[in-house]
């Protein structure tokens, strides 16, 4: 049995990259391993959310994890702020992280880049904050899509860096997992680069069938192959990605012939797709508001989540902090 566990940020609705990437992975493997899945708002801080803001965000994340089908009884769902261990954690890996090491990784350069008026230190530190929300549970099995890779890699180098330097095989190396597939990159609808929430370009689990229409719709393409069979530019191949998550294999073929005998429509195709996500979303949409609207049953979920987590973490601080020499006098 494997000790998986995954994440997502806090800062806005879950959308078909993180479902697709990440989510659908975690509920396929609740039930035959030992599952922790938690919402991030710590990391979420780096964007500084107002305290109403940080607050709903929570909610509408915890209610569209259960939505899409995650089961409290049987896989650990929490908050991450419910857990001040792996804050503790944090501290003492920020230890050994090094400035340049940080520096160089690429989401960091991303944001310096995007947000340069906002570049702090949680930022810099994001990837030891990820590290100990890994291995406090030392989860072997990170479901998580491609833009993660990196950041896995650094957990990586943090866990083992610690059982070196204290001659310890303690932390286990987690590794990213996609069941034994590339880890996947979801694709935007803005004809490049990947499906994200700061990206502006994403279709949320919450969506309703007009703004995924339109969404779909207003998706970029070109003026059509030219060539027999051609290979497709990005923001086509972008739409067929998209559909061979949500469509069925027929409906994927049929237009793949379309377009390698320059006979495509590209309205028609759109309207394929967003009728498919609509088909694909709408039950979970449903199921988002219900439980957004059942504080009750939000409330029960987060404690126990919160309980079981604490349970574990303490535990393996409680180690760490013998290990690296604390001791009660
Ligand atoms: P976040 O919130 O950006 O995304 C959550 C998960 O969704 C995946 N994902 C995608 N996968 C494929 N294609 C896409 N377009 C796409 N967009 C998002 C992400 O890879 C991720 O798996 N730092 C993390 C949250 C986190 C975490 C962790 C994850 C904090 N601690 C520990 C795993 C383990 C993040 O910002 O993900």
């Amino acid at each position: 049995m494997d000790i998986v566990l995954s994440g997502i940020r806090s800062t806005g609705n879950l959308h078909l990259g993180n479902y697709f990437g990440a989510l659908k992975n975690f509920i396929k493997m609740q039930h035959e391993n030992q599952c922790y899945f938690f919402i991030a708002d710590f990391h979420s801080l780096t964007t500084h959310p107002t305290p109403a803001d940080l607050h709903s965000n929570v909610r509408q994340v915890l209610a569209e994890y259960l939505a899409a089908g995650l089961d409290p009884e049987v896989a650990t769902l929490y908050i991450q702020s419910d857990v001040p261990e792996i804050a503790e954690l944090y501290l003492l890996l920020n230890m050994n992280a090094y400035i340049g090491e940080l520096e160089r990784t690429t989401t960091f350069k991303d944001k310096v880049r995007k947000q340069p008026e906002n570049v702090n230190a949680g930022l810099l530190t994001y990837p030891v904050l990820m590290a100990a929300d890994i291995i406090i549970h030392k989860a072997t099995k990170v479901p998580v899509g491609k833009d993660q890779e990196q950041n896995l890699e650094m957990a990586r180098k943090f866990a083992k860096r610690f059982n070196r330097m204290y001659n310890v095989s303690f932390f286990p190396e987690p590794q990213p997992y996609n069941f034994g597939q590339k880890l996947v990159k979801i694709p935007g609808l803005d004809g490049s680069g990947k499906m994200g929430k700061s990206e502006g370009n994403a279709i949320n689990l919450s969506d309703t069938e007009e703004v995924i229409r339109k969404k779909v719709m207003r998706a970029v393409t070109d003026s059509g192959p030219t060539k027999m069979n051609q290979t497709k530019p990005e923001p086509i191949q972008n739409l067929f990605t998209l559909m061979e998550v949500v469509s069925s294999k027929d409906t994927v073929e049929y237009y793949n012939e379309k377009y390698n005998q320059c006979a495509i429509r590209y309205g028609d195709m759109k309207k394929q797709l967003a009728a498919d996500i609509n088909t694909f979303i709408s039950p979970i949409r449903e199921k988002i508001i219900e439980i957004y609207n059942d504080t009750s049953y939000l409330h029960k979920v987060a404690e126990l989540g919160a309980q079981k987590a604490r349970e574990n973490a303490s535990k393996t601080l409680k180690e760490v902090r013998e290990i690296i020499g604390f001791k009660k006098f």
